[in-house]
């Protein structure tokens, strides 16, 4: 592809490793002016687009960074100016990644947005770890929810009984959540044995797997030091790893 100036493209960087993104997700990077991106993306994607403006508007707990309505202004006010904006997400920009609000932002200020989409953590997490999401006569449905709760929504919560009878759930940003999680599937009838695991770093070379079971996982992660992004699956598939 060749670029658009003046449009802002919500490219997915994928999973970790670097050569997880897309090859057009790649070239949008070298034709880039703009690259607002995450904390999580790897140094050397950034490396693809050495004479661009960078901008990490990264979150982190310890330091306020960009807060989501500054990061949707940052890319309207650039693309607006005509430069051919790369917006990098880890993994793919519509899962658990704000990717919909930045382009509903885009389009209703008139600014043209193209989704580019990534490999995401929630299936390439477990894959990296040799765990198929879903498996022949083993698994045939996946839920991938986040234990992390935006009490300003107002959402209402998940719905348990409906979770605990899919054959593979993944959690994502579930560390701090994840004892809560795995204790009301299992008042919600989810067997405490069903196999599970967390995967730290995934798909980089400080990938770790911990393997437990659904009344276990939580306490072996906390043993383990394990600290994000962390993804978790719980399901039959575990047995699969590796
Ligand atoms: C804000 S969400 C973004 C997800 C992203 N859009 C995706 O599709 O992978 C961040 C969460 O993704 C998961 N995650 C992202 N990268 C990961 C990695 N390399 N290893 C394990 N989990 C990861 C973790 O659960 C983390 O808390």
């Amino acid at each position: 592809v060749k670029h658009t100036a003046g449009t802002v493209y919500l490219v997915g960087a994928g999973p970790g490793d670097p050569e997880l993104i897309t090859v057009r997700g790649a070239n949008l990077l070298r034709e880039a002016d703009v690259v607002v991106h995450d904390r999580l993306v790897s140094a050397e994607l950034l490396s693809l687009a050495p004479l661009a403006e960078h901008i990490d508007v990264g979150k982190s707990r310890a330091r306020h960074a960009y807060s989501q309505g500054e990061i949707n202004d940052l890319l309207i006010d650039r693309a607006g100016r005509g430069a051919c904006v790369v917006r990098l997400k880890g993994g793919d920009p519509f899962v658990f990644g704000r990717g919909g609000e930045e382009a509903a932002a885009c389009k209703q200020a008139g600014v043209a947005c193209v989704v580019v989409p990534g490999v995401t953590s929630a299936v390439a997490g477990p894959g990296a770890a040799g765990i198929p999401v879903t498996h022949r006569g083993l698994s045939r449905s996946l839920a991938i929810v986040t234990a992390s709760i935006d009490a300003s929504l107002g959402q209402p919560r998940l719905d348990y009984d409906a979770l605990s009878r899919m054959d593979t759930i993944v959690i994502m940003m579930g560390r701090a959540g994840l004892a809560e999680v795995a204790a009301k599937l299992i008042s919600a009838g989810r067997d405490p044995e069903t196999l599970a695991a967390c995967i730290e770093n995934a798909t980089t070379p400080d990938q770790r797997t911990v393997s437990g079971t659904l009344a276990t996982i939580a306490r072996l992660v906390d043993s383990a030091g394990m600290n994000p992004p962390i993804v978790t699956i719980i399901g039959p598939t575990v047995a699969l790893a590796d």
